[in-house]
């Protein structure tokens, strides 16, 4: 691949995630993205009954051009730019797959609910953006509804999540009289007209500059008057934008719209592919312990974040999917498997569409290729070109959930024991030890489906039917310093993890800040 290539191909990619609480708007924004790329003509046709969107629904869109859909990536074009949405599942299917796959991401947009403001989950996946430092936008949706006050929601965004909200454009009434924007780096009011089949088609803008008596004539006076004074206001006492702050991850650039009547979309997305990063590169350990970071333009290099069983009951197999860092696959490569210490030729890597499988011939830094081969690869294996380095190790993440897993049947013992073993070491779950309680291993997990795709794929894959017994725990931490003169509150139990660090299952929140204000020399991490 010659240079010049490469380095275009980079430069039109961006992958990114979105992150928000269930129904705060993420399927309907991404539905949206995928109707102003044009390659849905129609939105609202792809939703359940219960609307929302399952795997399968994704899947079903197989027949449009131009898009191609894995269970943990959706790549399509959108203008001069190549889009990669990387799937962070929320509701039930909420799992650590969920925060390490926004480990995988370059940027991610956060989108709130006008009337409710930041909620539990994008708290969460915020930490983790945060946590890499990465840029993230905020779409601040539902403002067709009466919302709370947009000065309010930036306030709270600050004192909530800690990041400095710069309001990009500004909202022109709310609920009902909601009726666009003002794009304050454009200095135009941007009026948008409801579209005949609700928001299923793009809505067209009248754009008025805010000098030009139209403004007025538009809006009313009274309106006209109230605007104004607001821009002024962010004028003055707003946060500043500048786009080191923003690739800092220290201000997030926030829009304010609707993504089911359209308003302020296609602004958005505009404006999304303009200052959203593409892949820049990221920080790897050489095997002499040195760091450096790679820049996306070396040799091919990536790492798996995702590994997902069964995926086709025809080939009974597992798909390993790959973030491709830096330089580009072509098909047949050999790479540095550096986890085993040998080179393996990335044969097959595929696109999944539904139960079609496309052989991909080329992709580059940003993209995402599932591997097909059982036990080749585990979560966080670095795969290169040239070998020698490893990308930075994915995090674990703070478990929610507890229980103690045993075979129904102790015939069984020896083909679960060799089940939990693969199943730990891939990632499904967290398993934590503790001296005392049965023998039975103690596992954690941060979403209900992990224990149950375990179980699943212990009776399925080991032929092991197994009883699960919730533990009363509801969260965890690690402790920083690891030593052992941690006052633990009583309920509590103090258990290693399979690095041999040291973690704290406590039975409430209440108990954790208890814990972490009665032992201020200890530190308490969320993840390690
Ligand atoms: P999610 O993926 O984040 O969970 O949210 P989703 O897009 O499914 O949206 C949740 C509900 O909110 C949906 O209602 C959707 O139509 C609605 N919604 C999304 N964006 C907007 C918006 O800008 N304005 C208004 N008024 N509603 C919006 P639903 O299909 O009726 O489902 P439900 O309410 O039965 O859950």
């Amino acid at each position: 691949m010659d240079g010049p290539r490469l380095r275009s191909e980079i430069a039109r990619r961006r992958t990114f995630a979105i992150i928000s609480h269930p129904d705060a708007g993420k399927t309907t924004l991404t539905e949206k993205l995928l109707l102003y790329s044009g390659v849905l003509q129609s939105a609202g046709m792809v939703k359940n009954r219960k609307g929302k969107l399952a795997t399968s629904d994704w899947m079903g869109m197989e027949q449009a051009r131009g898009i191609s859909i894995t269970s943990s990536a959706m790549q399509f074009a959108y203008k001069d730019c190549i889009i990669n949405v990387l799937d962070t599942p929320g509701h039930e299917d909420f799992s650590e797959d969920t925060f390490r796959t926004l480990i995988a991401a370059d940027s991610a947009i956060m989108v709130l609910d006008a009337g409710k403001g930041v909620e539990a989950q994008t708290r969460k996946l915020f930490d983790v953006c945060r946590l890499r430092g990465i840029p993230i936008l905020t779409f601040i949706n539902k403002l067709d509804l009466p919302g709370r006050d947009p000065l309010d929601l930036m306030t709270e965004l600050e004192e909530a999540l800690g990041i400095q909200s710069c309001a990009m454009n500004w909202p022109v009434g709310s609920g009902r009289k909601f009726r666009g924007v003002v794009d304050r780096r454009a200095g135009e009011l941007q009026l948008f007209e409801k579209t005949a089949a609700g928001g299923s088609k793009r809505s067209e803008i009248e754009r008025i500059p805010l000098d030009s008596p139209k403004f007025d004539e538009r809006l009313g006076a009274e309106d006209a008057e109230q605007v104004r004074n607001e821009l002024e206001l962010l004028e003055i006492a707003g946060n500043e934008f500048t786009m080191e702050r923003f690739l800092a991850g220290e201000v997030t650039p926030t829009f304010f719209g609707s993504a089911l009547t359209n308003f302020g979309l296609g602004p958005f997305f505009d404006a999304f592919v303009e200052l959203a990063p593409c892949p820049s590169g990221r920080t790897v350990t050489r095997k002499d312990g040195t760091k450096e970071k790679l820049p996306a333009t070396e040799p091919f290099s990536a790492f798996v974040f995702k590994i997902q069983a069964n995926m086709d009951r025809r080939h009974r197999d597992c798909v390993s999917f790959m973030r491709i860092c830096s330089g580009s696959y072509t098909p047949d490569m050999q790479v540095h498997h550096e986890r085993l210490g040998k080179k393996v030729r990335l044969a097959r890597p595929q696109s999944i569409v539904a139960q079609e499988r496309h052989t991909i011939e080329e992709a580059f830094a940003g993209d995402v290729v599932g591997l097909v081969g059982k036990d080749l690869y585990h979560i966080g294996d670095t795969l290169s070109l040239e070998g020698g380095f490893v990308h930075e190790a994915l995090p674990l993440f703070q478990p929610e959930l507890f229980a103690r897993i045993a075979p129904k049947n102790t015939s069984d013992r020896k083909r679960f024991d060799k089940g939990m073993k693969n199943l730990i070491t891939e990632g499904a779950v967290q398993q934590v030890w503790a001296d005392v309680g049965p023998r039975d291993p103690m596992i954690g997990a941060v979403g209900k489906l992990q224990f149950e795709s375990l179980q699943y794929r212990l009776e399925d894959e080991y032929g092991v039917e197994t009883r699960l017994t919730p533990l009363p725990y509801e969260c965890s931490a690690w402790l920083a310093d690891n030593e052992e003169t941690f006052r633990a509150p009583v309920n509590s139990l103090l258990a290693k993890d399979k690095r041999g660090r040291r973690v704290v299952l406590f039975k409430s929140q209440l108990d954790k800040r208890i814990a972490a204000q009665q032992n201020p020399e200890h530190k308490l991490l969320d993840y390690a």
